[in-house]
């Protein structure tokens, strides 16, 4: 099969499922659910929005963040007067089922600083979980975290000899408010894959020696960074010595494949300067909408997700999307 010209017509899901449904499981009952989610969050949240954005509950909200963004500049010995309100609700994120991907890793240590020793901009990364029925945070979930770095090179891959390297691999538990905060970085990107972070998010688990035992897995998914606010970050090293092909998030297949605003699924992360410059760090919030009661059924396609060994002859799909297509940028506005 020649990947770069079969892949031109992958714009949806929908497409690779048929396409991949020979020798891989047939992800059509995910996606169905991933529809029902969808439709079933898109209600609940017209119902509940007044909830989530009562006052108190948005400035606990902003309090919480303000503490994580604080501490962070501290850490840093910079003035630690982060005082900015970020509307983390009025992007309503919702959750569907998503290809895995090759790169996800069991086993990763239970920990909120997975940045190790990877250079590049530090992303202080704030999600909220709600539950899809209630509207309710979704307290003590752990949600897996994982990303590349900012060469486009993951941790934990014997196909990029990295086997036994944990870096910007980790797990946080939520909290009472369903927020879960975690210290990585903005992610570099490789060919084929606009940049994104990895969630996952588990329940039912048991914790032994600070790792995640058992569980299972309610929602497998991406987050991407606004085109424009990516302009700016790869703009500054160690991203700016990224030699790998680069694609834009209109062009990534899995983004254009899900990303509807209109739907309210909108999996960009809003990003804030928490000092003076991108090198003093970015806040990044998002509210994922889940539903915590069903077991997840990873959409395993053989290619591009499960037992993975490199990108295909000719590389990734880079087909552009069609006129049209949404890229979401009317839902949130850059901060950078
Ligand atoms: C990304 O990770 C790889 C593997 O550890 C490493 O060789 C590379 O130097 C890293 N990139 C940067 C900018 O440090
Ligand atoms: C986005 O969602 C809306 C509402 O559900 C739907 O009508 C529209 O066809 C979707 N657009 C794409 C590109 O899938
Ligand atoms: C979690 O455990 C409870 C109690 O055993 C069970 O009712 C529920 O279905 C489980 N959740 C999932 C997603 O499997
Ligand atoms: C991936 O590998 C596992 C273990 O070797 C196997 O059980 C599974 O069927 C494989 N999946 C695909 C899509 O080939």
């Amino acid at each position: 099969m020649k990947f770069d010209t079969a892949f031109a017509p992958f714009l949806g899901l929908a497409n690779l499922a048929t396409v991949f449904a020979h020798g891989a499981p047939q992800p059509a009952a995910a996606i169905a659910r991933r529809e029902a989610l969808v439709a079933e969050a898109a209600k609940t949240y017209s119902s509940c929005a007044k909830k989530i954005k009562s006052r108190e509950v948005l400035e606990r909200r902003d309090a919480n963040t303000q503490s994580f963004v604080n501490m962070y500049l501290e850490s840093r010995g910079l003035e630690p007067n982060f005082d900015k309100r970020v509307e983390s609700d009025a992007t309503c994120v919702l959750a569907p089922e998503e290809v895995e991907g090759p790169y996800y890793v069991s086993g990763q240590l239970i920990r909120d600083d997975i940045r190790e020793e990877e250079s590049g901009i530090d992303l202080l990364l704030d999600v909220q979980l709600l539950n899809v029925h209630t509207c309710e945070p979704l307290r003590n979930v752990l949600v897996d975290f994982w990303a590349c770095n900012s060469t486009g090179v993951y941790g934990g891959v014997a196909a990029q000899n990295t086997v036994g390297l944990t870096f910007l691999r980790g797990i946080v538990q939520s909290d009472n408010d369903g927020v879960v905060q975690v210290l990585t970085k903005v992610p570099g990107w490789y060919t084929g894959r606009a940049q994104h972070i990895h969630v996952r998010a588990h329940v039912n688990y048991t914790i032994a020696n600070d790792k995640l035992q058992g569980g299972t897995v309610v929602h497998t998914g991406q987050l991407y960074i606004e085109q424009s606010d990516l302009t700016e970050i790869n703009a500054l090293a160690p991203y700016s010595n990224n030699q790998n092909p680069f694609t834009l998030n209109s062009e990534d297949f899995i983004f254009t494949g899900e990303a509807n605003a209109t739907a309210g699924y909108n999996p960009y992360i809003r990003v804030t300067k928490t000092g003076e410059t991108l090198n003093d760090g970015l806040l990044g919030k998002i509210t994922l909408v889940l539903d915590p009661d069903t077991a997840a059924t990873p959409v395993d396609m053989g290619f591009p997700g499960g037992n993975f060994t490199g990108p295909p002859p000719g590389g990734f799909p880079t087909s552009a999307p069609p006129a049209g297509e949404t890229t979401n940028s009317a839902t949130t506005t850059a901060n950078l």
